[in-house]
């Protein structure tokens, strides 16, 4: 059994997917994490580093390394990781099950005015152009995340309410 959640930056993959994953007893795997391991480097020094092209071509590698050789997981996924390299069509060919965590924009211009420092895309955007970029940025990547096979509208939603409406779905 492998879950694959994904979802625009700050829009609780990871809180989620731990959550989900004990509920469910199956392993937590968190894409960003396990990249990080690997290199030993953070996301944000691997991107100051060696760049995005770098992380993009890691981060496509590692998906696949994850979803072949680890099995009874739940899998989040960086924010950009369905949008790359054909990641969506091996995240659909690998998964028993895929969720895209969907949240209106102020929502997640909101979280990500708060946890902007340890991601490389945003954490020098002004306050005040969030909004802008998230709008444009969610308008490209939407079209990836909604051919995942089930949507969860979180707006409004706790976690544990995210949680039961996910596990209603699988
Ligand atoms: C990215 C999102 C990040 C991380 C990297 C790039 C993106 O993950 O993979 O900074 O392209 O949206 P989170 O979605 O966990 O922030």
């Amino acid at each position: 059994m492998r879950i694959v959640l994904m979802g625009y930056m700050a829009s609780g993959k990871s809180t989620v997917g731990r959550l989900l994953a004990s509920d469910l007893q199956l392993d937590f795997v968190d894409l960003d994490d396990y990249i990080e391991e690997q290199q030993k480097k953070s996301i944000k020094t691997i991107f100051s580093e060696k760049g995005e092209i770098f992380f993009r071509k890691l981060e496509h590698q590692m998906l696949s390394q994850v979803l072949d050789t680890r099995n009874n997981m739940v899998l989040s996924t960086g924010g950009g990781t369905p949008c790359y390299s054909g990641n969506m069509e091996t995240i659909l060919e690998k998964s028993d099950d895929s969720v895209y965590l969907q949240l209106s924009i102020p929502a997640l211009v909101e979280r990500l005015q708060k946890e902007k420092e340890q991601r490389p895309l945003v954490r020098n955007i002004e306050d005040a152009d969030l909004p802008e970029f998230v709008g444009k940025h969610l308008f490209e990547r939407r079209a990836y995340y909604a051919r995942a096979k089930h949507i969860v509208e979180c707006e409004g939603k706790n976690l544990e309410e995210v949680v039961a409406e996910i596990k209603k779905m699988l």
